[in-house]
């Protein structure tokens, strides 16, 4: 049997798949016992020889850079990130890659001093943090010459998304300039997260679209311009949403923030009222204000260059979703045509009938009603996907610069904010575009 004394640490085998880690402590008795890290006491007996084995002294407090671990396992690397989270420590480094467990509490980390602490420093002089990620790029872009890449990723709700604006507040604040293109890149945020981000039941923020944003910069490390590509976004989610999911944000902020006017011109009414917002029964989100995120998505836009009419037209869309949605079909008998922009008719007829054109001829079949309803969210999503692309492309017309030809080239760095791993009870295929 091991010798233990108290102030021991040890690794334990338990029922769970993992050892824990435990602490030898003293009963009021005078015996030994084990205290593991979620605070379960066991009894030391003859039976546990052969599940308990020593701890290595760098597990006992944990390290900054897991590459130093002695015992570098899986349970060595979560116990790591445990103790260090007890200690309100959520950044570690495993050499140059930084793991970020998720504080979900404003932490005071992120201030000016901060910025300034962590610029022009190496890798590894600081504690871990998102900041030293940040400045190692841009550090490693302007002494090698060479275009860096930062790759974000994790399972939904672990903070990915907050990680990429830190980096790019970051790199905003040592480029310098606080010039019009960094207030503007910064800004393209809200829009996109108001038609890619909607609450699900991991995260009240969730990215439903992967992100690659490019940041340009001139020779002297200023700030030129930006580009953002998208990928895969979750078109399923404007028609269907899971239990205690909503909708993309900007439906719901629409709703909130239009004026009573505006409303009116759209026909539009409550969250509460729209098939399209409520399968999820939630229209709310618990500590996100919709209006005020209105008037935000409002003033981006324009920060991003789009105009009145551009503003507009949008909202002109996501209402005829709205009213889309709310159509019956009954035998081919279409209802709730009224709030519709178009010719009635030819809508009905579009949703209703199908044509298929043969080398001879054109033949129209009516559609059953469960066909209508396929074919109608076959069409919402097309158009919500469409426009989704025209207001990454907006963006980067506003922010993307192309390098001129007889300058110098670019030096860039790409931050990738993608989805990672979700385990669904069920899966739906997305709609081809
Ligand atoms: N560094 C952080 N500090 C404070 N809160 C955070 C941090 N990172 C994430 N969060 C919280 O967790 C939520 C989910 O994070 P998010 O970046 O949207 O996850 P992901 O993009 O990986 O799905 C955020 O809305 C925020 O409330
Ligand atoms: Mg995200």
């Amino acid at each position: 049997m091991l010798h233990l004394s108290k102030g021991d640490f040890v690794w334990l085998d338990t029922d769970a798949v993992l050892p824990i880690g435990a602490e030898v402590k003293v009963t009021d008795t005078g015996q030994l016992k084990l205290i593991d890290d979620c605070e379960k006491e066991h009894k030391i007996s003859k039976k546990m020889e052969g599940s308990i084995r020593p701890m290595h002294p760098t597990s006992v407090k944990g390290v900054d850079d897991m590459i130093r671990l002695g015992d570098l396992n899986e349970a060595g690397l979560l116990r790591n990130l445990l103790v260090r989270h007890k200690e309100g420590l959520i950044y570690t480094y495993t050499g140059s890659i930084l793991v970020a467990v998720n504080p979900y509490q404003l932490l005071p980390i992120y201030t000016t001093e901060q910025v300034h602490m962590y610029t022009d420093r190496r890798l590894g002089e600081l504690p871990p943090h998102v900041f030293a990620i940040a400045d190692a790029c841009f550090f490693n872009m302007r002494r090698n010459k060479k275009n860096q890449c930062c790759v974000i990723s994790g399972e939904s709700g672990a903070g990915k998304t907050e990680s990429t604006k830190l980096m790019l507040q970051f790199l905003a604040a040592v480029s310098g300039q606080h010039s019009w293109i960094e207030q503007q890149i910064l800004e393209a945020n809200p829009i996109l997260e108001a038609f890619g981000n909607a609450k699900t039941i991991r995260n009240d923020n969730s990215s439903r679209f992967g992100k690659y944003i490019d940041i340009n910069f001139t020779k002297n490390g200023a700030i030129e311009g930006a580009r953002v590509e998208q990928y895969l976004l979750e078109k399923s989610r404007v028609c269907r949403q899971a239990p205690e999911e909503r909708n993309y944000h900007i439906f719901y902020y629409m709703l909130m923030g239009m004026t009573p006017e505006q409303k009116k011109i759209l026909s539009l009414g409550k969250a509460d009222e729209y098939k399209y917002l409520t399968m999820g029964k939630c229209t709310t989100c618990e500590g996100r204000d919709d209006v005020s995120e209105f008037a935000h998505f409002r003033a981006a836009l324009k920060i991003l260059m789009f105009t009145e009419s551009d503003s507009w037209e949008i909202l002109k869309l996501l209402a005829a979703i709205l009213h889309l949605g709310n159509v019956n079909f009954e035998g081919t008998n279409v209802n709730n045509l009224e709030g519709c922009n178009v010719d009635p008719k030819a809508l009905e007829k579009s949703l209703t009938q199908r044509s298929v054109t043969t080398t001879r001829e054109t033949v129209t079949k009516p559609l059953t009603s469960g066909q209508a309803v396929d074919g109608r969210d076959a069409f919402v999503k097309a158009i919500y996907g469409r426009l989704f692309i025209w207001v990454v492309e907006k963006i980067n017309s506003a922010i993307y610069k192309p390098p001129e030809e007889d300058k110098e080239p670019q030096q860039s760095i790409g931050l990738l904010d993608i989805f990672g791993f979700e385990n669904f009870k069920k899966n739906r295929a997305q709609m081809p575009p």
